[in-house]
């Protein structure tokens, strides 16, 4: 009995009760700081954290293609279509430049399987299938030439200095009708 009251004199319901309180307001306010943490050094692993190479390969993989998704084909090159008719004389002309400027790595029938190509990371597109897809407009084809894929860490080469306007529409209208 002596015990029993001792223990009830030195901790009093009351002043238990706020204690408790106390302490797991603290843990709790300790638990948030350290969520927040996490997500700040995790932000700062971006490209280097699991996170990051998540995120990294995930973009790599689809690179332009979800670019397209969520920006569409910059305005740049947005509003582009093919002024050029598709004649015979246009598409051996076309098919003399793929030949020149493309083969090596998209293939001699456009399918990515060119022998430059075989070791790159991100993989040559596989145009004919790129082709079959509603995402092939000519402003798409002509920027991806264009522009090339250094925005896409890919070897894809910008051909806007290379290839003047008419053969690079020269090479869509010989892909076009493959
Ligand atoms: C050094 C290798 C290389 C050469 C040469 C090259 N490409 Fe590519 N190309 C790639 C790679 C890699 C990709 C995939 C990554 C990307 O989209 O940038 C690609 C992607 C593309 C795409 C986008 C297709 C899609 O579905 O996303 C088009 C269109 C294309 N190339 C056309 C051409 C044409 C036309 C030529 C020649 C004028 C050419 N490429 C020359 C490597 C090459």
């Amino acid at each position: 009995m002596q015990l029993k009251r001792l223990v009830l004199k030195l901790l009093p319901l009351k002043g238990n009760m706020k204690t408790r309180g106390f302490v797991s307001a603290a843990v709790m306010a300790g638990m948030m700081l350290m969520a927040l943490g996490y997500f700040i050094y995790d932000g700062h692993q971006r490209g280097g954290g699991m996170m990051g190479k998540m995120m990294g390969m995930m973009m790599n993989e689809t690179g332009r293609h979800s670019f397209l998704m969520s920006n569409g084909v910059p305005q740049k090159y947005a509003e582009l279509s093919n002024p050029l008719p598709s004649s015979p004389e246009n598409i051996s002309a076309g098919k003399e430049l793929y030949n020149i400027n493309c083969m090596s790595c998209h293939g001699e029938t456009g399918l990515g399987d060119g022998v430059a190509g075989k070791s790159l990371d991100p993989a040559p597109a596989d145009l004919i299938s790129s082709l079959s897809m509603p995402m092939s407009s000519d402003s798409f084809l002509y920027w991806s030439i264009s522009a090339g894929g250094s925005a896409f860490n890919s070897a894809m080469p910008a051909f806007e200095s290379v290839l003047n306007e008419n053969e690079r529409w020269q090479i869509i209208t010989y892909l076009r009708q493959l």
